[in-house]
């Protein structure tokens, strides 16, 4: 018998099939021939939330949640947060490969030079209420970028597409920090194109008065880094938004804005947003074992805490706690660090978290990076969503040219009514 195969007996039928095994995978298709007679559909795959189904092959990023372990395209992101820049890793999403000199020159040219947005997102920006969320203006705004680029709906020249992925890595972190500047009522800070991807993003946000912007450095690596880890995640909630709304064909800018609206749910890019407030409800120190309490009720839940794939610390979560040392000795220490440190010391000595293999995930430490640094919390769905932007893509980029991808379109199990008939308005109970 061939190893990798997979023999079925169908007990309605008594009928047995064979199918293949590829890289751990069945095909769900090769289910569809276990029928019980010709009027059957055939067998389906039932997997809501995805739990145990691939959707696509991928080169990009690789997690095993076993182990902890998260590389792009082969490098570990220990390696990349150490030793490389958010627009390496960007273009080694991108291409596979990590960027020699000229490569990367012109990649670094094409975003710098790309940043500005069309005077008009200005005037659309006012037109938020000032406590407009700044992630719903990002996600507004990157859908709106689509009526000034009507052309990226219609070209699938990939030369025009790339130019589209210039736009979006570009552009996205003006609109974040216009968002940001309209919140406070502050007049908006256009691109510098002398600094560093994450030194213009604290220029466009943080400038005042000063004729010239000069980022911390240690502030300006904190972003760098913070967004290689955030570069990409594989199939999560946004990519697979990306991949889905994307398979349909539409334009990247509006794809884009679909996965940032996933981004921005709880459960999601806002966990981080959701965990600033529970160590603030939380208080002190004192109220971390009525805390734990009520999450062991099931009343609440420990933000940062769990992840659909990670089992083990994220490797993230580690790089992140580091970076936290470094950026409270540039800021001032955040007086809600003492109460995480704490929560997690706890946590990872309970048998509740302990046995459901519950560990900080990335967000567990972020919120309190970017609190230091100044955003308020609002803000860090969209400081997700800034370097995601690439992953996104990268995925967008992938998925396009995959032969084996259509459109996406799960099946179902119907559960509702069997046919009946109409019942006119007035013979209704
Ligand atoms: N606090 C308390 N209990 C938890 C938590 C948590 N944070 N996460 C999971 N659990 C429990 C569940 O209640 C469940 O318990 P049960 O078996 O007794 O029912 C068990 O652990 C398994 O959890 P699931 O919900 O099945 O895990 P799932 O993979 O569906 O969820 C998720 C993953 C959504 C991340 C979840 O762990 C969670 O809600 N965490 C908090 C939110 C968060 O931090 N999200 C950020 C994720 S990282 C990112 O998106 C960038």
């Amino acid at each position: 018998m061939a190893e990798n195969t997979l023999t079925i007996t169908d007990n309605r039928t008594g009928s047995g099939y064979t199918v293949p095994i590829v890289d751990g995978a069945v095909r769900a298709m090769d289910l569809r021939q276990i029928r019980t007679g010709p009027e059957d559909f055939g067998l389906l795959a039932y997997d809501p939330a995805f739990m145990n189904t691939a959707s696509t092959r991928s080169a990009i990023t690789f997690i095993d949640g076993d182990k902890g372990i998260l590389w792009y395209r082969g490098y570990p992101i220990e390696q990349l947060a150490e030793q490389s820049t958010f627009l390496e890793v960007a273009y080694l999403l991108f291409h596979g490969e990590l960027p020699g000199a000229r490569a990367l020159e012109e990649w670094t040219w094409q975003i710098t030079h790309h940043t500005w947005v069309h005077e008009n997102v200005k005037k659309f920006m006012d037109g938020f209420h000032p406590d407009a969320h700044p992630m719903s203006m990002l996600i507004s705004s990157v859908a709106a970028l689509s009526t000034f680029y009507p052309d990226a709906r219609v070209n699938r020249d990939p030369g025009h597409r790339e130019l589209q992925i210039y736009r979006l890595i570009a552009k996205v972190p003006t609109l974040a920090a216009f968002a940001y500047r309209h919140s406070l009522g502050r007049p908006y800070v256009y691109p510098d194109n002398d600094l560093t991807y994450a030194g213009n993003l604290l220029n466009m946000l943080f400038k005042m008065t000063e004729l010239k912007y000069k980022p911390d450095p240690a502030l300006e690596r904190a972003i760098d880094v913070l967004f290689i880890l955030h570069a990409d995640h594989e199939q999560n909630c946004s990519t697979n938004a990306m991949r889905s709304v994307g398979s349909s064909g539409v334009d990247p800018y509006s794809a884009v804005a679909a996965a940032a609206v996933a981004l921005y749910g709880p459960l999601h890019g806002g966990a981080n947003e959701a965990v600033l407030r529970m160590l603030r409800s939380i208080g002190s120190s004192a109220g971390i074992p009525e805390f734990i309490r009520q999450v062991k009720a099931g009343d609440a839940k420990l933000m940062g805490f769990g992840h659909r794939v990670y089992k083990n610390y994220d490797p993230r979560a580690r790089i992140i706690k580091r970076i936290a040392d470094e950026v409270f000795a540039a800021t001032r220490p955040n007086p809600l660090l003492g109460i995480a440190l704490e929560l997690e010391r706890i946590a990872l000595q309970d048998d509740y978290f302990v046995t459901r293999k519950l560990y900080p995930n990335v967000d567990f430490y972020s919120g309190l990076i970017y609190e230091a640094i100044g955003f308020p919390v609002e803000m860090f769905p969209v400081l997700f969503a800034i370097p995601r932007t690439a992953g996104w893509l990268a995925q967008w980029q992938e998925m396009l040219g995959d032969p084996e991808q259509k459109i996406a379109r799960p099946r179902q199990i119907y559960t509702g009514a069997a046919r009946r008939e109409f019942v006119p308005f007035g013979r209704r109970p």
